[in-house]
């Protein structure tokens, strides 16, 4: 599924939807350049779940923790690699059964993403638009 999306209004109209959708458990991979929004689409689905807390890009800290209508592990693993996300415990965490997980550049901890991942892919077009695509695991 793709939709092009040309303003930030437009993204929270389709982020409310997307939450609709997420499940205790389910592992969301963000993937796109810098600054392509996939920090400010967790962000907003976030909103739409209850977290109350300003979400802001988990960069520095690599992992960001927010309880809502479920726990939300929010990484940015950016500048990790698989070894280093295993040494810091991050396993563990993609492990739990019921959380919900948002990873932004989860390709460089390919190894350990669980089987099914929802696929969030982000393309800038232009200064305000964003063209998601959503692709689901099975
Ligand atoms: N249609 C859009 N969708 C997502 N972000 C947009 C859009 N239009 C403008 N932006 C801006 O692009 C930037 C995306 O930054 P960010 O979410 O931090 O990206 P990333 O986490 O992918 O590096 C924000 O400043 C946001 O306001
Ligand atoms: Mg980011």
């Amino acid at each position: 599924m793709k939709v092009t999306i040309n303003s930030l209004e437009r993204l929270d109209e389709f982020a409310q939807e997307f939450a609709k959708k997420i499940r205790a458990g389910d592992c969301i991979c963000l993937k796109g350049d810098l600054g392509a929004g996939k920090t400010t689409f967790t962000r907003l689905v976030l909103s739409h779940l209850g977290v109350k807390e300003n979400v802001s890009s988990p960069t520095f800290a690599i992992l960001k923790t927010y309880q809502g209508k479920f726990v939300f592990h929010h990484f940015d693993t950016y500048r990790i690699d698989a070894d280093e996300a295993i040494e810091a415990g991050f396993d563990e965490v993609l492990a739990e059964k019921d959380s919900v997980k948002f990873i932004e550049w989860s390709e460089n901890i390919s190894s350990l993403l669980p089987s099914h991942c929802i696929n969030v892919n982000i393309k800038i077009i232009d200064e305000n638009t964003r063209e998601f695509e959503i692709l689901c695991e099975d």
